[in-house]
């Protein structure tokens, strides 16, 4: 694993936007993973500011989104729909066609799973994908337990999950239950791996993904096992890990 120390969040943000930017302007039909949460906010700020100042197209990307909430519309403002439209999509020129995200509101959820898988393979497989890491070493939403060899599939989240994720909606009785996620089986097919981590309170977490075990009880310790990972963490995540 390729360990790239940045100073700060912004650092980091710019760091990781920077590998996204080279990697679309080498190959502007490149299909590109992406995440949500608070970690890649600085991220799309900018990949968007770099759109602005016309560094970069994304007119002939494909984007596919790790995950979604079950039960949510596409416009309910906490679902990942939204998140992404509001925080990136709306502001690029990426086509809204191939911007795609698990449908949470599917009424068939196992069919909608193994499509989402197809689309990925019939894309020609995600580039580059953008990974955070949860407290309890979730990626996507793959929780602990997770067998590392699923594809795309519905989670049940853990009650940790739903109470870190509270804080982005009115009360956690709004959480929802359950979530789609992309498996691990599909994110290691990824051809290349960014994972972010910012603050101190993720320190434990790097530190176990990269000098741990590898385990389905620590979801992303898997990314010891992938050729081309690079992780870019600020000092503050990075506190727990030796030079
Ligand atoms: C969420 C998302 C993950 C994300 C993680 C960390 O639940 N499903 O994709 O990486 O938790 O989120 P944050 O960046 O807000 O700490």
């Amino acid at each position: 694993m390729n360990i790239i120390k940045a100073e700060n969040y912004k650092d980091m943000s710019q760091l990781a936007a920077q590998k996204l930017i080279n990697q679309v302007n080498e190959k502007p039909d490149s299909v590109l993973g992406l995440a949500t949460g608070s970690t890649p906010e600085g991220l799309y700020k900018e990949i968007i500011q770099a759109y602005k100042e016309g560094n970069v197209s994304f007119k002939d990307v494909t984007t596919f989104n790790l995950d979604e909430y079950v039960g949510l519309t596409k416009d309910n403002n906490q679902s990942y729909h939204y998140y992404m439209h509001h925080l990136l999509f709306d502001h690029i020129d990426i086509n809204s066609g191939q911007a795609n995200l698990p449908n949470g509101d599917a009424s068939d959820l196992q069919e909608e799973c193994s499509q989402y898988d197809n689309a990925i393979q019939q894309a020609g497989g995600v580039d580059i994908q953008i990974l955070g890491i949860g407290l309890n070493g979730h990626i996507g939403f793959n929780e602990p337990g997770t067998p590392f060899s699923i594809q795309t599939h519905i989670v049940d989240l853990d009650e940790s999950t739903r109470q870190a994720n509270a804080r982005f909606f009115d009360s956690i009785d709004n959480v929802p239950f359950q979530a789609i996620t992309m498996g691990i089986d599909s994110i290691m097919q990824s051809k290349g791996i960014i994972l972010l981590v910012s603050g101190s309170q993720k320190a434990e977490a790097l530190a176990k993904l990269v000098n741990g075990p590898v385990t389905e009880d620590f979801p992303a310790s898997i990314l010891q096992e992938h050729a081309n990972v690079t992780i870019i963490a600020d000092q503050d995540a990075l506190s727990e890990l030796s030079e």
